[in-house]
């Protein structure tokens, strides 16, 4: 019952958490060996992540395209090699990588966000400066990184955004990768971490890019670059199963877009992204923000929540005008005008079953 409330009262519940009866049903029927401090084989890993059948529970599949690239991503981790996760903004490297950890570990909490502000003390660990002062040095004065968490616990550390910090703390990194000890010389001692401990990175190519990390930092991790969706049709059923999960998890009181709804959205989203429409025969100015397909998901459930809240409910192509129009355009006056073009250039010729569509957005942009 506290459980209950609980998962009722928090915005967002961790993977573990939010899957945890899909994990125990993993658990449960587990015959393989798992890995030291693995809580799961690696071939129920594997089906926590891309889904199927177990016992009865159904597993949702979390990460939805090449089941290669995720078999590489778990044999990675069986190594001593770090795992890291890049691409475009919006490719599931923080989900992939949260939903890794939750399955293997059961505790994705252990994070570090990488930013320009990120120190070495984020990396490895700092003080309690009051009871430093007061008694010296101790482990109470200790404030652990999530890193030496991990590293004592054996389980796995997230470092979000890694190519966003600066030069020394990718240093202190790549000593902890290459030795597995974090030097504690205040306290006399060393922490090695125990079997099972790794790191999941993730970086975006469209930032400071990969590019700029050092050499000797790359070569400690196994690099997985994640694609925007292959095709129309997956990136659609991403779509619509993140949008109906997200939604009921927000309690929105919308009707779920319909296929039709989510197929023009994914289409207007692909054309924008790859500069040209999808039968290839018209050119396409891309905006200057990114064309995601988290901005899509995102895009969705803000109309619901829109229709829920100030429509009957039914999810309108105002709604989605509106979202659109948010997604598209932003700061950058030039969107405006992208946007304007698309709408008259491509969308307009569409005809009947895009008109609706097509006049919600132009009112929208003025
Ligand atoms: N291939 C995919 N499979 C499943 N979900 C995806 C996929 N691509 C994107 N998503 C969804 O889009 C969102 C991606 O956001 P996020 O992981 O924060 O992106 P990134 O960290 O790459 O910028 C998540 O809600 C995720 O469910
Ligand atoms: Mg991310």
């Amino acid at each position: 019952m506290m459980e209950m409330d609980n998962k009722q009262a928090v915005l967002r519940l961790p993977a573990e958490k939010l899957y945890a009866h899909e994990l125990e049903a993993l658990r449960a029927a587990d015959q393989d060996t798992k890995p030291a401090g693995w809580q799961l084989s690696p071939r129920s890993v594997l089906t926590f992540l891309t889904g199927g059948e177990v016992g009865g529970v159904t597993i949702t599949p979390k990460y939805i395209g090449n089941k290669r690239l995720i078999e590489m991503a778990i044999a990675t981790l069986l190594t001593d090699r770090a795992l890291l996760l890049i691409g475009e903004p919006g490719t599931a490297k923080s989900w992939l990588s949260e939903n890794l950890t939750a399955a293997i570990h059961g505790d994705s909490s252990k994070v570090v966000q990488g930013t320009a502000g990120t120190s070495e003390e984020h990396v490895r660990y700092s003080w309690n400066y009051a009871l430093l002062l007061a008694q010296g040095p101790s482990d109470q004065a200790l404030i652990r990184s999530p890193i030496l968490r991990a590293m004592e616990s054996g389980g796995i550390a997230r470092f979000e955004e890694i190519s966003r910090c600066a030069s020394e703390v990718q240093d202190a990194l790549i000593s902890i990768l290459s030795e597995k000890t974090i030097a504690i010389p205040e306290l006399g001692r060393e922490v090695s971490a125990q079997r099972g401990f790794s790191i999941i990175a993730t970086a975006n190519t469209r930032d400071r890019g990969v590019n700029e990390m050092s050499a000797a930092l790359k070569r400690r991790f196994n690099i997985i670059v994640l694609p925007a969706p292959s095709s129309l049709e997956t990136e659609i059923d991403i779509v619509r199963r993140r949008v109906g999960e997200i939604s009921a998890s927000y309690e929105l009181r919308a009707t779920q877009p319909d296929e039709e709804a989510i197929r023009k959205v994914v289409t207007i989203f692909r054309e924008l992204r790859s500069g040209v429409t999808l039968d290839g025969k018209e050119k396409v100015k891309p905006p200057s923000g990114v064309i995601s397909t988290a901005e899509a998901i995102s895009l969705l459930t803000g109309s619901m929540a829109l229709a829920g809240s100030f429509g009957t409910g039914q999810l309108t192509d105002e709604d989605i005008a509106a979202g659109l129009q948010g997604a598209i355009v932003k700061d950058d006056a030039k969107d405006q005008l992208v946007w304007k073009e698309y709408l008259d250039n491509v969308m307009k010729k569409r005809g009947a079953t895009w008109r609706s569509l097509y006049s919600a957005c132009s009112e929208m942009n003025g």
